[in-house]
């Protein structure tokens, strides 16, 4: 019987069931169905307007619906996120959007934190279990690590600046897919024109092809500085192994010690020791 349970636990843990977030079970997939027909229902049938409503201020508009196409979402996205002026206003925005499935399945969302001045800025794939459940970035196990390789430079996680490409977690922790990506990145590139920092790290594969248009894997990208248009202007950016990767294959930190060198240099900080 006990075994049973342990094994059920496993499975679970598999599946990417790996925390408990109410006492009562929820049925996400139900839950984005109803949204879903809302939505739908809210789009196609709405009553017309009353003659007197013509002249009434317009309303807000409403998010779209998951059962948009993908280009119609990401043009949601885009009109959502250039309307922010500042990050608070697009966090608001981005906790009414309704357009990344990952809202469904996530328990909340992870904006970005840290110095909203900050000079630096670093930017990860997306939430792991311990960032959804306290909606931080970076907080868990790879959270860690980052601090510490922030620390050997001479940097403090509260004067840097640190989002993900995708503020929701994915189910099971798996990789975003493209449209979940697509979907988040003017989000993404909103929230790097309102920090503005003078430097952008791209921290994985998936952060630095998706920020910097790259095709080539990480082990190709890492340690080398792009240029990564910023209004007007430009900024440096460079990519870096990730901190879940490294946790992983342990025997990388020194190449991840060697790209530190190269942000340290940058910076003007003092390089760590290997
Ligand atoms: N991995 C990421 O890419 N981002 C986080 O916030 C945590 C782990």
């Amino acid at each position: 019987m006990v075994e049973n349970l342990v094994e059920l636990l496993r499975w679970y843990s598999a599946m990417g069931v790996d925390i408990a977030v109410d006492d009562a079970p929820h049925d996400r997939l139900a839950e984005c169905r109803e949204a879903r027909t809302r939505a739908a229902a809210d789009v196609d049938v709405a009553p017309p307007p009353k003659p007197e409503a013509a002249l009434a201020p317009r309303a807000a508009p409403r998010e779209p619906a998951l059962v948009l196409p993908a280009d119609a979402l990401e043009q949601s996205a885009r009109d959502s996120a250039a309307g922010a002026q500042t990050l608070a206003e697009l966090r608001e925005r981005l906790l009414r959007f309704e357009g990344c499935g990952l809202k469904a399945t996530a328990t909340q969302l992870v904006f970005g934190d840290g110095d909203p001045n900050a000079e630096i800025m670093f930017v990860g794939e997306a939430p792991g279990a311990d960032e959804d459940r306290q909606g931080l970035p970076f907080v868990g196990r790879a959270g860690q690590l980052l601090d510490k390789m922030l620390a050997a430079i001479g940097l403090e996680r509260g004067k840097v600046y640190i989002a993900n490409v995708v503020p929701w977690r994915p189910p099971g922790n798996r990789t975003p897919t493209p449209l979940e990506t697509a979907v988040c990145l003017p989000f993404t590139r909103r929230q790097i024109e309102l920090v503005h920092p003078k430097i952008l790290v791209c921290l994985g594969a998936a952060s630095a092809q998706t920020l910097l248009g790259a095709k080539e894997g990480i082990m190709r990208l890492r340690g080398r500085w792009f240029d990564y248009p910023l209004g007007e202007t430009k900024i440096r950016a460079i990519a870096m192994l990730h901190p879940a990767y490294l946790l992983r294959q342990p025997a990388q930190k020194k190449l991840a010690w060697r790209d530190l060198r190269l942000l340290a240099k940058e910076i003007g900080r003092s390089s760590p020791a290997r």
